[in-house]
C-alpha cells in the first residue's frame, strides 16, 4: 500500500527499541536488548524496578507472572529469587533460559553501543530507588552522558524532580497518558525540569509536538506497534518512535 511520506523529510527520527525489540523477544531481556541493536535502533527502553533485598532490575509489570513462570511481586522477592525464573519461555520455547537482567549488567553491556532510556517505574512502591539508580550510573562514570546517551524517564515527576537533585546533568524525561498534562501551563512547567515530554500515542497532534518544541524540548511518543501510524506521527514532527519493532522505523527511514 503506498504511503505518503511524511511532511518534515528531511528530519532523522530516532527509534527506540520498547523494553528492547520485545515485538520480537520477550520483553526487557537481553534477547530483546540484543535485537534492537542488531535491527539498529537508536536507544533501548527499559524499565527498573527494586527486589526486596535493594537490588535493581530490569522488568515492565511490578508483579512477576505475566513474563516468568514465577509469581508475586518484584517488591516482595530477593534478587537471587527473581533471578532464578525463567523470563523467556512465557514468549516462545526458544527464549527458554532467558533471566530478568540486573541493571548494572544493562549498563555495563549496552554503555557505548546504544542509547538508553530509563524508566523508574512505579517509584512509588521503591523508596531509595532513584539514589540506587543514580549511583549504578555514578559507579560508571555515567553521570555525565554524552549527549543524550542515557536519558531517565518516569510518569512520576516527583521521582524525576528527586533524581535530578542526584545526577542534575543527565537528561529527563516526563511520560504522559492524559490531555491534562498536554496544557501550556502544564508544559510550561514541566520545561523547566525535562528535556523530553514524552506522550501516547492518543495524545499526538501537530499542536502537541509544536507546543513541547516551542519550550526547547522533544518528544518521543509510544506505543507503536503498527507501521501505519509511522508517518503520520513523523508529519506530526516527534523526535522518536518508541516501538515494539524498530526496524518500523528503521525501514520507514530508508525508504526516504
Ligand atoms: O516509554 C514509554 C512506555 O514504556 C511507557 O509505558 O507501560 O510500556 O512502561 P510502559
Ligand atoms: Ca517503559
Amino acid at each position: 500500500e503506498a504511503v505518503a511520506p511524511p511532511s518534515e523529510s528531511n528530519k532523522y527520527v530516532l527509534s527506540l527499541a520498547h523494553r528492547g525489540a520485545s515485538g520480537f523477544a520477550p520483553e526487557n531481556t537481553l534477547s530483546a536488548f540484543d535485537l534492537a541493536v542488531r535491527l539498529k535502533a537508536d536507544y533501548l527502553e527499559l524499565d527498573v524496578q527494586m527486589s526486596k533485598d535493594g537490588h535493581l532490575v530490569v522488568i515492565h509489570d511490578t508483579m512477576v507472572n505475566r513474563t516468568t513462570d514465577g509469581e508475586g511481586k518484584v517488591k516482595n522477592l530477593t534478587f537471587d529469587q527473581l533471578r532464578s525464573l525463567d523470563a523467556g519461555m512465557w514468549f516462545d520455547p526458544f527464549f527458554a533460559g532467558e533471566r530478568i537482567p540486573a541493571f548494572g549488567e544493562i549498563l555495563d553491556r549496552y554503555r557505548g553501543r546504544i542509547g538508553m532510556v530509563i524508566e523508574i517505574k512505579q517509584p512509588e512502591l521503591y523508596p531509595g530507588i532513584e539514589e540506587k539508580i543514580a549511583g549504578e550510573l555514578a559507579a560508571r562514570g555515567m553521570h555525565a552522558p554524552d549527549g543524550d546517551s542515557v536519558i531517565v524517564q518516569s510518569f512520576d515527576l516527583r521521582a524525576l524532580r528527586h533524581f535530578h537533585t542526584l545526577l542534575p546533568f543527565v537528561p529527563l524525561g516526563l511520560l504522559i497518558s492524559r490531555a491534562s498534562d498536554s496544557t501550556d501551563r502544564r508544559l510550561d512547567e514541566f520545561a523547566k525540569l525535562v528535556r523530553f515530554v514524552n506522550p501516547v500515542r492518543n495524545l499526538v497532534n501537530e499542536s502537541l509536538i509544536d507546543r513541547i518544541h516551542a519550550r526547547g524540548m522533544s518528544a518521543f511518543v509510544w506505543p507503536i506497534r503498527k507501521r501505519k501510524y509511522v508517518n503520520g506521527l513523523i508529519a506530526d514532527g516527534v523526535d522518536g518512535l518508541i516501538t515494539d519493532y524498530p526496524d518500523v522505523v528503521t525501514s520507514a527511514r530508508n525508504g526516504w
